[in-house]
């Protein structure tokens, strides 16, 4: 496949990233509360690097290595944050999942509604075997939204990631594509349009 599907679920659209998303990228992801929450988002977030990153979304969905998605709300059509398989590894058959939502937005349900999407993509349309996904222990946030997912807490990694300088612990959560079919009872999104 090399054109990236379009997830719609109840509320929200979830699209490729367009060059036009970068200012708001800048301004959702730049902000501390997101950065400091995540292994690999800068602070403050440079000019250009909102640009450098969406850059590479299409050929690396080209060649199988991410599954990255811009989270817009239905109707509205502002980008809320972003969720999708940041790393792909074919010859595992796993993806990790990854997701953020800019502050205005958090506490409605969208990173869960965007998680589940990106799950399902990755189970039914990418052929995956494995989706997991980790987040700093000191994030319990994150971890609400993977255990809402129905992913299952798997492990607690001592001091696994570096961010800023210090050593920090990690939580890791995983769900297979069996176990995805039996708790998956809702559907993940209505459409999955392939562009
Ligand atoms: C974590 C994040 C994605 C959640 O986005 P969101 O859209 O608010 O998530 P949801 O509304 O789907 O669910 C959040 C859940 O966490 C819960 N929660 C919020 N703060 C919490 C805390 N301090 N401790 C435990 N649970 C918490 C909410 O109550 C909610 O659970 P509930 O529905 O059972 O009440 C968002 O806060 C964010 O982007 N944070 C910064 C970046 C980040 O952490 N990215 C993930 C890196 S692994």
């Amino acid at each position: 496949m090399t054109g990236q599907p379009i997830l719609v679920t109840d509320r929200l659209v979830l699209r490729p990233f367009t060059p036009k998303d970068a200012p708001v990228v800048q301004r959702l992801a730049g902000d501390y509360a997101v950065a400091s929450r995540t292994l690999e988002i800068p602070y403050p977030y440079p000019d250009g690097a909102a640009e450098a990153w969406i850059a590479t979304h299409a050929a690396g969905f080209r060649k199988g290595l991410h599954a990255v998605y811009a989270v817009t709300r239905a109707g509205k059509g502002d980008l809320v944050g972003a969720a999708g398989l940041v790393e792909i590894n074919r010859r595992h058959g796993r993806g990790e999942l990854g997701y953020w939502v800019g502050r205005p937005y958090w506490g409605r349900g969208y990173a869960t509604e965007a998680a589940r999407a990106v799950i399902e993509c990755g189970f039914s349309v990418l052929g995956l075997h494995r989706v997991y996904a980790m987040h700093f222990s000191r994030n319990p946030a994150s971890g609400r939204v993977m255990a809402k997912c129905g992913m299952r807490h798997e492990a607690h990694l001592r001091e696994h990631g570096r961010k800023w300088g210090v050593f920090e612990d990690i939580d890791v959560w995983g769900v297979l594509r069996d176990e995805w079919r039996e708790r998956c009872t809702v559907p993940a999104f209505r459409e999955c349009r392939v562009g």
